[in-house]
């Protein structure tokens, strides 16, 4: 992976190399951590994080639903984010804000055992390349379901949760494909092993609801709105698997593989990105790099507005 200089670490700025814990740390042993997957983009004003409150927010929740209490609030959070990506001197990057159970105590109700949170920015390219972003990648539906709510809370971006992702995806990569999709444990289509899944039939866009145990992706929410704002239909329902095959077109969504088309699935041909996918993409681009003026408000700009406008009259 590709180093920056800082890690944000409990408060501190440290050294790339230096930011480092304990072995018996509570979450390398039980998976009890916390994450974001975050994206900052580069701008015609300077780099902007991509719906930054909305990711702090699921961290949040997600930090609730196990019990981990934040030792940082969501606006120390975002500042720490901005402060680190400035230090670092980045401009498109990937932020992955982490909080876990530190070193303390391993047994299972490990209240002495602090919280830790950790911020790393660093560049980190198109996560199914930027062919498949073009062309289309090949999925396969996995023979691994995806965590249901029995069991675990899909709702959750919890660390050991993704074990499952990690069984799905080792077993589609091993079969020569390029990413996995999951079914609920109902046996219906719920998501990539980490994105989340759309399809297009008979011109509407369809995508699995929350009771199929997706992740409430913020990427799928933004897709969601770019769709219905350039007039498409898009319904959340479930999905059964062999429509994945019927589908006129598909894509896959989330902050690391952006919006990827998928132009073959199961072996079943689905083709070249399709029209809805092209003009869904095209828009959601625009949208993450700050072209589109009617989603603005979805970034959050590193250097707040007056410094921008301070520099830029500096500057001319
Ligand atoms: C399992 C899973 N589903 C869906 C997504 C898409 O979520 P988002 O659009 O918020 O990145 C991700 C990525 O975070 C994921 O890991």
């Amino acid at each position: 992976m590709e180093q920056a200089d800082l890690i944000w670490h409990n408060g501190e700025f440290v050294p790339w190399e230096d930011a480092k814990v304990h072995v018996l740390s509570h979450a390398l042993h039980y998976g009890t951590g916390v994450f974001e997957g975050i994206r900052c983009y580069e701008t015609e004003h300077g780099p902007a994080v991509f719906r930054h409150a909305d990711h702090i927010e699921r961290l949040a929740k997600s930090a609730e639903l196990y019990y981990l209490g934040l030792p940082y609030s969501k606006e120390e959070i975002a500042e720490a984010t901005r402060e680190l990506i400035r230090r670092n001197g980045l401009g498109s990057c990937y932020i992955r804000p982490l909080a876990f159970r530190g070193y303390g105590d391993l047994g299972l109700y490990a209240t002495d055992a602090p919280i830790d949170l950790i911020i790393a920015a660093f560049p980190w390219g198109a996560y199914l390349g930027e062919e498949g972003q073009k062309h289309g990648i090949r999925a396969k539906v996995s023979s691994w379901r995806r965590i249901g709510p029995g069991g675990l809370i899909p709702h959750a971006k919890a660390s050991g949760q993704y074990l499952n992702s990690i069984l799905a995806k080792t077993e589609s990569t091993n079969a020569g494909y390029e990413e996995a999709i999951l079914l609920d444990e109902r046996g219906f289509v719920c998501e990539g092993s980490g994105e989340n899944i759309f399809l297009v039939r008979d011109g509407q866009i369809v995508t699995p609801p929350h009771v199929a145990s997706i992740l409430d992706g913020i990427n799928r929410k933004s897709v969601i709105q770019i769709a219905r704002d350039l007039g498409y239909t898009v319904v959340e329902r479930d999905v059964a698997r062999a429509e994945l095959y019927l589908a006129e077109e598909i894509f896959l969504t989330g902050t690391a593989a952006e919006l990827v088309p998928v132009r073959e699935i199961d072996d079943h041909p689905i083709g070249e990105p399709g029209e809805i996918t092209r003009h869904v993409q095209a828009k959601f681009v625009d949208a993450l790099n700050g072209r589109a003026e009617e989603y603005l408000e979805w970034l959050d700009f590193v250097e707040k507005p007056s410094e921008v406008d301070q520099a830029s009259k500096v500057s001319t």
